[in-house]
């Protein structure tokens, strides 16, 4: 079965060749549908939303079982910020640099165990006469400064410690990342729906 990955990041859809290397299908990227220049407008509310509103359109759009994902930082101590929209917190125009400095800052003189924070990723598989959700989260703190030293990793990846680590994202491989991500434990339920559509 061929399955579209609906997203415009050329990194994700080699992220998912890994994450979905157990899954029954054939991945095809947007580009190779000839899809790669639609836009969808993340519109929604939750990462549900989100996710949903990616994959149906794709799925309309290319006649073929689609996946997309929404991804989303909540950090105790800032009732849930930066929340459903990570890569706009701090506002329109910052890098991803000023983005950590600001939750940094935020969280200025807060001891570790006042930084809980945790990942939420939803993975939405649409066809078009069906729709699954999955979501895995990661649980872990905001280090009290940024890793800029680290090798790995994207994103808040240099800031993030998940629970019982005592280095970030920034410095853990990307195959021990992907076990315990909230990327990876979504990737893990999406794939035993797969195989599930596969053997019906
Ligand atoms: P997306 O919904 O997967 O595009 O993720 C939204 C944003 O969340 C990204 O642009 C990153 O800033 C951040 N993010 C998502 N997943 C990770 C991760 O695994 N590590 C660090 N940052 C992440």
């Amino acid at each position: 079965m061929k399955l579209l990955i609906a997203t415009t990041n050329p990194g994700k859809v080699r992220e998912y060749e890994i994450l979905l290397a157990g899954a029954p299908v054939q991945l095809l990227s947007l580009n190779d549908v000839g899809l790669g220049d639609m836009d969808v407008e993340e519109s929604g509310k939750t990462l549900e939303d989100n996710a949903r509103i990616k994959a149906t359109a794709y799925a309309q759009a290319s006649g073929l079982l689609a996946l997309a994902d929404d991804t989303g930082l909540f950090v105790d101590a800032l009732d849930g910020r930066p929340g459903v929209y990570p890569a706009r917190y701090g506002g329109p125009g910052l890098t991803m640099p000023q983005r950590r400095a600001k939750l940094l800052g935020e969280l200025a003189n807060a001891p570790d165990e006042k930084r809980t924070a945790r990942f939420v990723c939803v993975i939405a598989l649409a066809a078009h006469n069906s729709l699954e959700l999955v979501r895995g989260t990661c649980e872990g703190r905001i280090a009290q400064a940024d890793d800029s030293e680290g090798r790995e990793g994207f994103g808040y990846d240099s800031l993030f410690i998940s629970q019982g680590y005592d280095v970030p994202w920034s410095r853990v491989p990307m195959d021990e990342k992907n076990r315990i991500s909230h990327r990876g434990q979504a990737a893990q339920q999406a794939v035993l729906i797969l195989e599930r559509l596969v053997n019906a």
